[in-house]
């Protein structure tokens, strides 16, 4: 049987229009029924599995899939050993902390022994562990920005990319702790056969890429 290169993209979310866009522009015509969770290409040798976010960089890792397109942000998180190949230029955010507009911010020292709302939980390590700063987090996996509103935190780190969800909850972005966008992700474990299929795609993103700057 000829082989297929296993791609995952967001089931939903932020990143699924702009992934079925950029496939569609690479001349990769994609059949679903968004209700199917996998999908085929009829014209290039391709398997589209819809998946959540956070599980992708274990399916990637385990070379259940050959290659994602994820956020930068989430391979940080998860999948610090998942190679990074392309970057797409769409999804573009920063993974920030915030604070209630009312807190007087200094510096990131005003923070030692604070409570730290977040769904990000090795990144903010990583950012305190560097910044010499001892704090509890709470991890939430959704509506972070909540946390400090109803008593459970007085930070928080989450996604911010229009900044609205911020605003509208009374907050202020006092540190950006990393930039992301979306990234072609590969398995370590992709075999041959398949790698070569996926040259053929990364050629056709490229192009898609050119074009469009
Ligand atoms: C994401 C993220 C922020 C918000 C940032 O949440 O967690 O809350 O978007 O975008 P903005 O700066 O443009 O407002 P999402 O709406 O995806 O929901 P969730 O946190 O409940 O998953
Ligand atoms: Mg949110």
């Amino acid at each position: 049987m000829k082989q297929k290169l296993r791609i995952a993209v967001q089931k939903s979310g932020r990143l699924f229009e702009d992934s079925q866009r950029i496939l569609k522009d690479a001349g990769i015509s994609i059949d679903n029924g968004k209700e199917q969770l996998k999908a085929s290409s009829q014209n290039f040798p391709l398997e589209v599995l819809y998946l959540r976010n956070g599980d992708i960089p274990q399916y990637l890792r385990d070379g259940v899939v050959d290659v994602a397109i994820i956020g930068e942000n989430v391979l940080i998180e998860k999948g610090e050993d998942i190679v990074k190949g392309e970057k797409l230029g769409f999804s573009k955010c920063r993974v920030s902390l915030a604070v209630p507009k009312s807190f007087k911010y200094n510096s990131i020292q005003d923070l030692n022994g604070a409570k730290i709302a977040t769904s990000y939980p090795n990144t903010v390590k990583q950012f305190l562990q560097k910044s010499n700063i001892e704090a509890e987090l709470h991890i939430i996996n959704g509506s972070v920005e909540i946390a400090p509103n109803i008593g459970l935190a007085d930070a928080i780190v989450d996604i911010v990319s229009s900044g609205s969800t911020l605003f509208k909850n009374n907050l202020k972005e006092v540190e950006v702790i990393l930039k992301s966008e979306a990234v072609l992700a590969i398995s370590p474990q992709i075999s041959e056969e398949r790698q070569a299929i996926l040259e053929k795609l990364q050629f056709r993103l490229k192009s898609v890429l050119n074009a469009r700057t």
